[in-house]
């Protein structure tokens, strides 16, 4: 280079470095139930505030089963157009290809993470996304209703049953025919993988896929638990049931019309909502467990990951960083009673003050059965949809719980053979 050209490219380049940088526009595509969106566009504003960039959010469907399908299109696709990905604790193995390596950007955060939950989101030594909330189910029940017939919170399903029997006859002879006894995700997605698992785990009938791979699902005790799952159809379960998702349960219990309902944190902050039928009546206790047998909630929760193909990467870290720090952490926890994935939050007086079941909930959620997202790698969402589908069919009364469970290990075993052997 010529003296002149130099001396012209180093003014440049200080000239460059004194302006201010250029705000971006970032895309944040996110599903949601109950306020998420909400909650999410008021943490997106401080950002903005604080960052100088803006913030779109594209909003999906419910289902972490549909965005799951999207996403996996427009990431294969190399899609520019969505910088940050709100995904759910079971994909990161399915899709770490295609997020940036957070664990550099992250690092001063990271150690105030339960580190089982960064655990979640590392594949091969990379961390594919930072967590924003974690979640564990609860069994929600109507004080009122148990207390006015003298009953407890069941501990067993066989008692949940007995209960749900028992109030739903007496109510229903007052004149209280709108009531159900139990609900909670039957429709043929995920959440029922969820709700599955729970009960054949917490019959003793193990993970579905051991954590060393083994296929374990066709065994007696999970036999147990799905025949008792088909028995609540139709007498304490509305046949409905087989349809609903995590709103649909909430709909019915959030009207009075349930006794029971399974389901997140997040329907505990709604159903003391000031629009709430059932506002200041009902508590929460684990889930139940066959006599004799562990209660099993399943591990859930929420992240937040970078696409490789952003072109806004930087802005794109900056803004994941942020929604998973704790001040947003501490704003769901106290909104939305969303689970931290910071164990200091659990000891946070505002918190515990605005949603008790968050420092209630701390045992469950240490105790929380993982998916068998892990063992299976790239085939979990086969796996799952394998899962869910004889679980539907089950509770449909279209097939019996050992006649299902034979078929799906058979189908299991197949796709271990292309996948995970
Ligand atoms: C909740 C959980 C998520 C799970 C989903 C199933 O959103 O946090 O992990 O996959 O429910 O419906």
């Amino acid at each position: 280079m010529r003296r002149k050209d130099a001396t012209l490219a180093l003014a440049l380049t200080s000239l460059l470095a004194a302006m201010p940088a250029l705000a971006v526009e970032l895309s944040v595509v996110s599903g949601s139930v109950g306020k998420d969106i909400t909650e999410l566009r008021d943490a997106l504003d401080r950002f903005e505030k604080q960052s100088g960039n803006t913030v779109r959010i594209v909003e999906m469907p419910a289902s972490t089963t549909d965005q799951f399908g999207q996403y996996r299109l427009w990431l294969s696709a190399g899609n520019p157009d969505i910088d940050v990905y709100r995904t759910d604790v079971i994909w990161a193995p399915q899709l770490a290809n295609h997020f940036v390596d957070l664990t550099e950007a992250a690092k001063d955060q990271i150690p105030k993470h339960f580190p089982s939950i960064i655990q979640s989101q590392t594949v091969g030594g990379k961390l594919v996304a930072l967590p924003m909330y974690t979640d564990a189910p609860a069994l929600y029940y109507r004080k009122d209703l148990l207390d006015k017939y003298g009953k407890q919170p069941p501990k067993t399903w066989e008692e949940l049953k007995a209960t749900a029997q028992e109030v739903l006859d007496k109510e229903h002879a007052a004149g209280n025919g709108q009531l159900v006894g139990f609900v909670f995700q039957g429709a043929p997605y995920e959440g029922l993988t969820c709700d599955g698992l729970e009960w054949v785990s917490s019959y003793g009938g193990g993970q579905i896929v051991d954590p060393k791979g083994n296929i374990t699902i066709n065994n007696p005790k999970a036999e147990a638990a799905l025949a008792e799952a088909r028995s609540w159809i139709g007498t304490v379960s509305p046949t409905g049931v087989l349809a609903y998702k995590e709103e649909e349960a909430r709909g019915v219990w959030q009207t009075g019309n349930a006794i029971f309902m399974r389901n997140w944190p997040y329907a505990y902050a709604l159903s003391n909502g000031s629009d709430s039928a059932v506002a200041g009546k009902f508590g929460v206790v684990p889930l139940p467990a066959a006599e004799g047998e562990t209660s099993a909630a399943c591990l859930g929760g929420w992240n937040l990951a970078v696409s490789k193909y952003s072109r806004h990467q930087k802005e794109a870290i900056d803004l994941v960083t942020f929604l998973a720090d704790e001040p947003q952490q501490k704003q769901r926890a106290v909104n939305q009673a969303r689970l931290p994935t910071m164990p200091e939050l659990y000891g946070d007086p505002d918190i515990k003050a605005a949603q008790p079941i968050v420092p209630q909930w701390q045992s469950v959620l240490e105790a929380a059965v993982p998916r068998p997202s892990a063992p299976t790698q790239g085939q979990y969402n086969e796996v799952s949809k394998e899962f869910w589908t004889a679980v539907n069919e089950t509770l449909a009364g279209r097939i019996e719980p050992a006649a299902a469970l034979k078929q799906l290990e058979g189908r299991l075993r197949r796709l271990k053979r292309s996948a995970w052997d």
